[in-house]
């Protein structure tokens, strides 16, 4: 057995909350420094394109602001290979190729397309394809390139993401069917375990709801924000429960377990809301100072970011070159004689 390739893309189209980092940032630091495994991650700024519509601006700098937080975390560059999806001009190259291996009707069932389709037809929109480009129709072959070009077996993603990591196992298995077992066939990597935060408002921390708090929000703004966090209207002495709290989750997000049983026995005791938000603002704000003064930093000076997607978008393509090679070559297009 070789090692298992994880692989995982991140659309560089925000700023980087304490949703991500919770969820993904921070899990993904952490397995890249594992050398069991073989980690690639890489900012999706071609995705981007889909989402943000026409902000040049907007992709360019999520792409700084992404890679230099995932840089001031503590991403172990020598073992992970950090690029950036632009950089890897065999990926579009692929994402070509699979089109010929990719049935229209499949793209047709794409929850991301259904939800844009099914929002024009409750619009009453007399053409339900309204609007749609089609970049956001054929999102899922393009990421299917992603995954393939690498030969990635593992692809961890939210649950939201699990429809196109099967897709790009079905486009996959076609093209192997036709031209040989040349594709490595992958596999979604679900992880129920990992915390799923929610923003001010008490939904599920997202830019769509603007509801996020950015990880690296300077000092005075994190507070600001944290003292924004909804609660109940519970007064101070009144006992409060654990579930169904985002400042709990938020602080068990970041504190240790007999940390977390301390502000239990507080919220047993009636803790006031102001008072845990004070609580949880300290400790967030000790937690990250350090990574966010090397944020300031790397975002002082982009040049520092892009050297290391320089450095990450050569190791990317010592393996998509010779690879792309050979399944132009299985595929056809080779010199002729
Ligand atoms: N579509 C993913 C998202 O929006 C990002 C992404 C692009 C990705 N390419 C990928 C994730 C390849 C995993 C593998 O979250």
């Amino acid at each position: 057995m070789g090692k298992d390739i994880y692989l995982t893309g991140i659309t560089t189209t925000g700023t980087p909350h304490i949703g991500n980092y919770v969820g993904a940032i921070r899990p993904c630091i952490e397995a890249s420094k594992n050398s069991a495994n073989k980690n690639y991650y890489f900012l999706a700024d071609l995705h981007a394109l889909v989402k943000s519509g026409v902000d040049p601006d907007r992709i360019n700098r999520s792409t700084l602001e992404i890679s230099a937080a995932w840089l001031a975390l503590g991403l172990d560059t020598d073992n992970a290979v950090f690029y950036r999806q632009s950089d890897v001009p065999e990926i579009p190259e692929l994402t070509w190729i699979l089109s010929s291996m990719t049935a229209k009707g499949l793209m047709n069932r794409a929850h991301a397309y259904k939800a844009a389709v099914a929002a024009n037809e409750e619009g009453g929109n007399k053409d339900p394809d309204k609007g749609i480009m089609m970049s956001l129709f054929s999102y899922p072959i393009l990421m299917a390139a992603d995954i393939i070009m690498f030969k990635a077996n593992k692809v961890p993603v939210g649950r939201d993401q699990k429809q196109h990591v099967e897709m790009a196992r079905d486009i996959a298995q076609r093209f192997n069917h036709h031209y040989g077992d040349l594709l490595v066939l992958p596999e979604p990597v679900i992880s129920d375990d990992t915390a799923v935060l929610a923003g001010l408002d008490g939904r599920k921390m997202s830019k769509s709801y603007n509801n996020t708090i950015p990880l690296f929000a300077p000092e005075k703004k994190l507070r600001k924000l944290i003292m924004k966090i909804k609660t109940n209207s519970l007064e101070p002495g009144e006992p409060k429960d654990i579930a169904d709290s985002t400042l709990y989750d938020m602080y068990k997000a970041f504190a240790t377990a007999d940390e977390v049983k301390e502000i239990e026995k507080k919220y047993a005791e009636g803790i006031a809301w102001g008072e845990m938000k004070q609580v949880l603002f300290e400790y967030i704000n000790e937690h990250v100072k350090p990574a966010r003064d090397e944020y300031d930093r790397l975002i002082a000076d982009p040049r520092i970011v892009e050297a290391e997607l320089q450095k990450g978008a050569k190791r990317a393509r010592e393996v998509s070159a010779p690879y792309l090679a050979k399944i132009r070559h299985a595929i056809g297009i080779r010199k002729l004689g």
